[in-house]
């Protein structure tokens, strides 16, 4: 199937590990135009060597905190100079310790907070303003299971993905009329294939120190497909979305790709 994605211009953030490298693969093999924004630039530039050689129309790494938007409207100024528009924003980047809400502190929520809601804040802003004066784009928003399941170890993180569903929600109704369909992907655990897939800057650099073994196997008999989540399960979701061709008819939409862990009516 065709997703007309091929030459259209694409911003992932966050897309040198896990689950953003497989977006930024998954729109390199659909042909698009790649500017990645993300801390970790030594990662970010392999995953881009691999993007160039599997079908990406071309690809630009800028070194991107999403927490400061003068870096965010350079991210989004690299795209547009380059390619004249931005057809597609990922907003990807998220970050969290596994502990419970009585182990946090004030400095801790912040993090999480600035990280995984003012990144979506500043690099949404910056996008409309192009998006509306084309009167065109998509934009698709990572958010998390845990804001739907009330995740014990995920107080504030699941808060605040909770609210990216929202905010992506109200951008979907307050923009419709400018062409701009605007969703959000709620994964399950998704874990890593290789190590090689994740940053020195990943949640998941130490595996270990987020799930055991053993508990990756309980969590998985906990999901109605009785497996966790890979990359490139999330990274295919995000394709439909993006994909005016086959997802034009769908805005404001949350979709889990969990194995079933939670289920919306
Ligand atoms: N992996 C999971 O189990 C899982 C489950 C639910 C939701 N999610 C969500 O999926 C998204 C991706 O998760 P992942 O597991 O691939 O994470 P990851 O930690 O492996 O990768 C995150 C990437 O974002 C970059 N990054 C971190 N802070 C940044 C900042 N301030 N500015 C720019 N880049 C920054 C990192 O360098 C890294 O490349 C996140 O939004 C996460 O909350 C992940």
């Amino acid at each position: 199937m065709d997703l007309g994605l091929s030459g259209k211009s694409v911003i992932v953030t966050g897309g040198g590990s896990n689950i953003g490298r497989s977006i930024v693969l998954g729109f390199a093999a659909e042909g698009a135009h790649l500017t990645v924004g993300d801390i970790d630039v030594e990662q970010a530039e392999r995953v881009g060597e691999a993007a160039r050689g599997s079908g990406a129309a071309s690809v630009e790494i800028v070194p991107t905190d999403v927490t400061q938007m003068e870096q965010v409207q350079k991210l989004v100024g690299a795209a547009v100079n380059n390619h004249g528009t931005v057809d597609v924003l990922v907003n990807n980047v998220g970050w969290d310790q596994l502990m419970f809400f009585t182990q946090t502190d004030p400095e801790f929520w912040q993090k999480v907070i600035q990280i995984n809601y003012m990144g979506v804040l500043n690099c949404t802003k910056s996008v409309l303003d192009v998006m509306i004066e084309n009167q065109h784009g998509a934009i698709v928003s990572i958010s998390s299971d845990a804001a739907r399941q009330g995740e014990p170890r995920e107080a504030v993180y699941g808060g605040i993905k909770a609210a990216i569903n929202s905010f992506m929600k109200t951008i979907a109704r307050e923009n419709g009329r400018f062409g701009i369909r605007c969703n959000a992907v709620c994964p399950g655990i998704t874990i890593p294939e290789q190590d090689e897939e994740v940053g020195s800057t990943s949640m998941w650099v130490d595996k270990d120190s987020m799930f055991t073994e053993e508990q990756l196997v309980k969590v998985a008999n906990n999901m109605p497909l009785r497996k966790v989540g890979r990359p490139r399960d999330v990274a295919n979701a995000v394709l439909f979305l993006a994909s005016d061709a086959v997802a034009g008819h769908v805005t404001g939409q949350v979709l889990s790709v969990s194995g079933g862990y939670s289920m919306v009516g």
